[in-house]
């Protein structure tokens, strides 16, 4: 019997579904018991979130800041022959109940030596947060075997404002009957269960042959040039931003309040005038930056650690 370890924290149920759609294939199958384990921070974080809740995460998410997890349920001793890590990014950075339990002791008993999946559940911008993961894996001693990203696939504006709307009143329902609905498409969820095949095929086998040009053959990673571009410009503000509110106090402190305010007036503007402007600058260093951004590219499709950011 083979054994596989799902790690996950999903608020409304989103990442949820597409873990349940990828491993659909792999339950049907007697020979490979699946063991799932929630993350659940204490206190859990708000859904919907107010505006400034969904802000006041903000500075702790990038710099990485644990929150507290209610103690994990799962046999930390088991011989696990895959571990599969789902997350969400918040701040292009894992969500802060997953950067928990990465830096936690059980982390690194249950992981150490042992091949890792990751499945990441977002908007679209995922690839720095994922670099972190990349390198908490490596610290707890195991070796990431394989990544399988499903996004909005909206304008990036449009997405921005629909997840916005969903996070901020619970609803997940077309904005103004006008816009797409929020999040990940009800499809991509669906037809997620293509990698669980590759999955349980690279369980039976002794030899664990699953690559990610494999997983990359059926879509499991595409990684767009003009996000890139723009998530590591993004991510140089957001430190900054981060350590201005966090030398005011720590989540939740009412000292940092007007920062926080002052981040959230920065966001809000940013999407509005920013990322336009962003986006075209981002076009035209597509071109001018063609072949760094080819190698670039190649690097975030795969899973090996050859740079920190
Ligand atoms: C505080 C916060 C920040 C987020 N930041 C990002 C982000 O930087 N990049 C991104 O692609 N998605 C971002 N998202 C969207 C989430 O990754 C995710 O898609 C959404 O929260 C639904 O996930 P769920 O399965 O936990 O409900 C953010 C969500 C929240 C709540």
């Amino acid at each position: 019997m083979k054994k596989i370890l799902v790690i996950y924290y999903s608020q409304t149920g989103q990442l949820k579904d597409v873990v349940d759609s990828i491993l659909a294939p792999i339950e049907k199958n007697p020979e490979v018991s699946v063991v799932y384990e929630e993350l659940k921070p204490k206190p859990p974080y708000p859904f919907p979130w107010t505006a400034y809740q969904f802000c006041d995460v903000f500075p702790e998410s990038v710099a990485e800041v644990s929150c507290d997890l209610q103690p994990i349920s799962c046999d930390m001793d088991e011989n696990y022959d895959l571990i599969i890590l789902a997350y969400t990014v918040w701040y292009l950075s894992p969500s802060i109940p997953v950067t928990a339990f990465l830096q936690s002791m059980q982390a690194e008993t249950i992981m150490h030596g042992r091949p890792v999946l990751t499945i990441i559940g977002c908007r679209n911008m995922w690839l720095l947060a994922q670099e972190k993961v990349k390198q908490k894996i490596k610290k707890n001693g195991a070796h990431l075997i394989g990544n399988i990203v499903l996004t909005d696939k909206t304008n990036n504006l449009v997405g921005v404002l629909t997840i916005a709307v969903w996070m901020l009143t619970g609803k997940k329902d077309r904005f103004l009957k006008f816009f797409p609905h929020p999040g990940i498409s009800d499809q991509d969820i669906k037809e997620a269960g293509r990698f669980g095949e590759n999955i349980l095929r690279a369980v039976a086998d002794d030899r664990f042959t699953l690559t990610q040009t494999d997983l990359n053959t059926r879509g499991a990673v595409t990684v767009n040039p003009a996000l890139l571009i723009m998530e590591k410009r993004v991510s140089k503000v957001f430190k900054i931003w981060s350590d201005f509110i966090r030398q005011k106090g720590a989540a939740g402190d009412p000292k940092r309040s007007k920062r926080v305010r002052a981040f959230m007036v920065y966001l809000i503007t940013a999407v509005i005038v920013l990322a336009p402007l962003a986006a075209i600058l981002a076009s035209v260093l597509k071109i001018v930056m063609k072949d760094k951004l080819a190698t670039e590219v190649e690097y975030y499709t795969q899973n090996s650690l050859i740079k920190s950011e």
